[in-house]
């Protein structure tokens, strides 16, 4: 029988005690994910592949439900924030809650028909995220943004679509303010 559990979650750092699991992600693993290559890999090079975000878990087996953190790095790689790769979740009917701890983001969300919306990731705010609409986190800030998910163990990740096209919008910073603009490199 599973049994009920707190779990504290430091919403400075992200950490979750007890966790079940975690991974880390630099930068020379999302590759795809950014534009301006050769920055990247320069960053690689001089800045000792700098971590780009990380996740922490706790997922009990045999639960439907299951959340964790995601803690994003403050950084830009051309003016192109840091950001997740990005997903639709496998399970079309299955959405997903992102509350936000702290620090400044965007989310950005691209539905299966390609329309766009953005919602501001503020401490305090807490994301719906619909079944079917494709997710991408994104940290706009100078510090660490730090958020909660919450999703059902089944959602899966579905990473082929975002990684070979992209999204329609791209968040870049213009003179110090996150900016939202077409993606040059975006394929239909
Ligand atoms: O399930 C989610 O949406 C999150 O836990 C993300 O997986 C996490 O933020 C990392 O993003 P991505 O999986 O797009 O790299
Ligand atoms: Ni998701």
């Amino acid at each position: 029988m599973l049994l009920p559990e707190g779990v504290l979650i430091n919403g400075l750092t992200g950490e979750v005690s007890p966790d079940t699991g975690k991974y880390t992600k630099r930068l020379s693993e999302l590759r795809e994910v950014f534009q301006d290559r050769a920055e990247l890999d320069r960053m690689v090079a001089t800045e000792g592949d700098p971590v780009v975000y990380e996740v922490i878990e706790y997922k009990k087996e045999g639960s439907d439900l299951f959340f964790g953190t995601t803690t994003m790095e403050a950084g830009n790689v051309g003016g192109e924030y840091f950001m997740t790769r990005g997903h639709f979740h496998q399970r079309r009917d299955m959405g997903e809650v992102y509350y936000t701890q702290s620090g400044h983001g965007v989310l950005l969300l691209e539905s299966r028909d390609g329309e766009t919306r953005v919602v501001r990731m503020e401490p305090g705010v807490c994301a719906f995220i619909p079944p079917d609409w494709a997710h991408r986190s994104i940290n706009v800030g100078t510090e660490k943004l730090v958020f909660v998910w919450v999703c059902n163990v089944e959602a899966g990740h579905d990473y082929g679509d975002i990684l070979k096209r992209g999204m329609r919008k791209v968040v870049v910073d213009r003179d110090g303010a996150d900016v939202i603009v077409d993606n040059p490199r975006y394929a239909a």
